[in-house]
């Protein structure tokens, strides 16, 4: 049996509260960073030399360098559903075991997707900003008009949990046409949601709304360019509520600005935070939130639960509930 007081576990940010307690209470010695921001890599370094197992998240950077100089950890736990700040191949080559909390947040993150859509299709953060610059004077009858969901064609790039979740609501909503482009294809989505599999060409050419809901890896890394917005309908909305770095935002300001396509809505944008003089926060047909697609009390929680749940069976059973690298 280990004796989990000599077990020293590092949590990397002020996460809320539940995880920390469930460590504590399984009589884990719990160390908290306590300060607003994310230590730099040099100061998560430094602590976690002296700890056995880390609970971090995604604005820690555990690449080659952090493993190197701390390659006697345990485990990493990961307080998020998407992990590329962490070099996976290289923790693997270590033998350390990679934890993550997917499906906490589905609901939340398509909330925030269907919101953006919603949002970006009426002009909403625009309109809003309007009010506030005093510039609403009058009702316009032929001014800030936007467009209808009813009907549309729905496109998923990642049909997984979020997605899933993404295209219920436009589903049941709006009555959407769901489409989607993935690796492999989801046959039980398919049956559920009476959506079909399409080529990554068919995708962009056929979506009203194109939603991206994929991880990010070195496939996906700005597949979202010029290229890729060049084939989609000029009267179609680009949603990324993923990763940022899954667009190029050059090639979707520019995008935008031709008219190439008509919308945007993002909950991650490239880099983060998005620095307030943004070209994309000036325009009219665009929504920008600052990565929020978990943050709600129940999202977070459960995510919070999650993290300390792996560690703890990790170090009861060896196994890892919920694991990237097995
Ligand atoms: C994730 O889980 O990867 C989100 O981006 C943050 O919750």
């Amino acid at each position: 049996m280990i004796d989990r007081a000599n077990k020293r576990v590092l949590i990397s940010r002020i996460f809320p509260e539940v995880g920390v307690e469930r460590l504590q209470s399984a009589g884990f010695t719990v160390t908290a960073w306590d300060q607003d921001r994310p230590m730099t890599q040099d100061e998560l370094i430094e602590q976690a030399k002296q700890h056995d197992a880390l609970f971090c998240t995604l604005s820690d950077k555990i690449d080659a360098k952090f493993l190197g100089e701390c390659s006697h950890l345990d485990i990493i736990s990961q307080f998020a559903v998407g992990y590329d700040n962490i070099d996976i191949v290289e923790a693997t080559r270590l033998g350390i075991p990679v934890g993550f909390t997917p499906d906490a947040m589905s609901n939340a993150t398509a909330d925030i997707a269907f919101g953006l859509m919603i949002a970006t299709s009426r002009k909403m953060f625009f309109m809003h900003k309007q009010i506030l610059s005093g510039s609403w004077t009058s009702f316009k009858p032929n001014a800030n008009l936007g467009m209808e969901l009813t009907g549309k064609t729905l496109g998923i790039y990642g049909l997984g949990r979020i997605g899933m979740e993404m295209a219920k609501r436009c589903k049941g909503a709006y009555n959407m046409k769901v489409i989607y482009h993935n690796r492999t294809r989801n046959e039980a989505a398919e049956k559920q949601l009476d959506a079909a599999y399409v080529a990554f060409a068919e995708l962009l050419a056929q979506s009203d709304v194109l939603s991206i809901h994929c991880a990010l890896t070195a496939d996906t890394r700005e597949i979202f360019n010029k290229a890729a917005f060049a084939q989609m309908k000029p009267t179609s909305i680009f949603i990324n509520t993923s990763r940022g770095l899954v667009h190029n935002e050059p090639d979707l300001i520019e995008a935008l600005n031709a008219g190439t396509i008509w919308g945007a809505g993002l909950d991650v944008t490239n880099p983060e935070p998005m620095q307030p003089d943004n070209p994309l926060l000036q325009m009219e047909n665009v929504s920008v939130l600052p990565h929020i697609g978990s943050a709600t009390m129940e999202a977070r929680g459960k995510m919070a639960q999650m993290a300390a749940e792996n560690i703890i069976e990790f170090y009861r059973s060896k196994h890892v509930p919920h694991i990237v690298n097995p």
